[in-house]
């Protein structure tokens, strides 16, 4: 049995794998409908956070493959609050076939998988986001018909959604430039994790300051919100810092003439990225958003089959 916690735990090659399962997983279903290859079979879903696409597109990922989805808000569970994370871990094993939780504290994920009988699935954590980034490397593969020595720049925090890229990238043979204010960075371990696996690969794993010399040269502009959940008291004080770090026209025409602009949402349009980017001709915003449903069948196909 194997769980879904961080794309380090996957070799490049069943990243793929996954990957190419999931164009297929979308082909067949756009042609009609996706086989009921789950039928009596039940996702828990727990939730600690606010979300909307990782709900909706795993409820319906679920559905589409004849099986079903249980949603657990955070008030009716009280994760580690009402109950220990090991005993909700195995209650939940008793009753449902794979649990997707969405957490504060990675070590909560961490513990879940720890004790469950069934594979755990990580829909966000303070520490890192993986189905996103599984999603942004699909709608990466189908604007370029490849991934191998694309460039990849994320202007903004070293937050989840960050780590899950760096690994992505490092795994997936793309470069990754992050440029962040001070105090805003990856995580040293991440970096030195990424740049390990990138030897593999003979990427380059790059950090700056500078925003605006980190788009030249971008196939891809990556960015995500300034406060992540959990930090709104830190939203002013952060509007602030990232005032530099906004994904503007001006910084998309620096990059390459076919550079596609992502963002994992939901977005905080005149912050972080401007309405002329978020709807103009490089943004990708709602075809990423979509491929998190298609994404997230494959990551369900591996880990229920096996
Ligand atoms: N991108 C993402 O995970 O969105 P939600 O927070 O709406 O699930
Ligand atoms: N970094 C954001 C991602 C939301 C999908 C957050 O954690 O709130």
């Amino acid at each position: 049995m194997r769980h879904f916690i961080a794309l380090t735990d996957y070799s490049s090659a069943e990243l793929i794998a996954m990957l190419e399962l999931a164009l297929q997983l979308k082909k067949e279903r756009n042609e009609g409908g996706n086989k009921p290859l789950f039928a009596g079979k039940v996702l828990a879903m727990v939730f600690q956070k606010p979300s909307l696409r990782t709900r909706v597109s795993f409820d319906m990922a679920m559905r589409h493959l004849g099986g079903d989805a249980l949603y657990l808000s955070p008030a009716e569970i009280g994760l580690g609050k009402r109950e220990s994370i090991a005993d909700v871990s195995r209650v939940l094993s008793g009753y449902v076939d794979a649990v997707m939780a969405r957490v504060f504290e990675h070590e909560h994920i961490l513990e879940l998988a720890e004790y469950s009988s069934v594979p755990v699935i990580n829909g966000l954590s303070d520490f890192n986001h993986p189905c996103q980034a599984m999603a942004d490397m699909l709608t990466i593969l189908e604007s370029f018909n490849k991934l191998k020595d694309l460039r990849m720049t994320f202007i903004g925090d070293g937050n989840n959604v960050a780590v899950s890229l760096a690994f992505a990238c490092a795994k997936l043979g793309m470069h990754f430039t992050i440029a962040s204010p001070e105090g805003y960075d990856l995580p040293q371990a991440v970096i030195k994790e990424a740049e390990d696996l990138a030897a593999a690969t003979g990427i380059k794993i790059q950090q700056t300051r500078d925003p605006i010399a980190a788009v030249e040269g971008a196939d891809v502009i990556y960015t995500d919100t300034w406060t992540s959940m959990g930090q709104e008291d830190e939203a002013q004080k952060r509007r602030e810092v990232f005032a530099p770090y906004q994904v503007n026209e001006r910084v998309v025409e620096l990059a390459t003439k076919y550079v596609i602009v992502m963002h994992c949402l939901p977005a905080h349009r005149g912050e972080e990225i401007t309405d002329e980017v978020a709807d103009g001709p490089h943004s990708v915003l709602f075809q990423q958003a979509e491929n998190r449903l298609h994404a997230q069948k494959a990551i369900l196909v591996k880990l229920l089959s096996s």
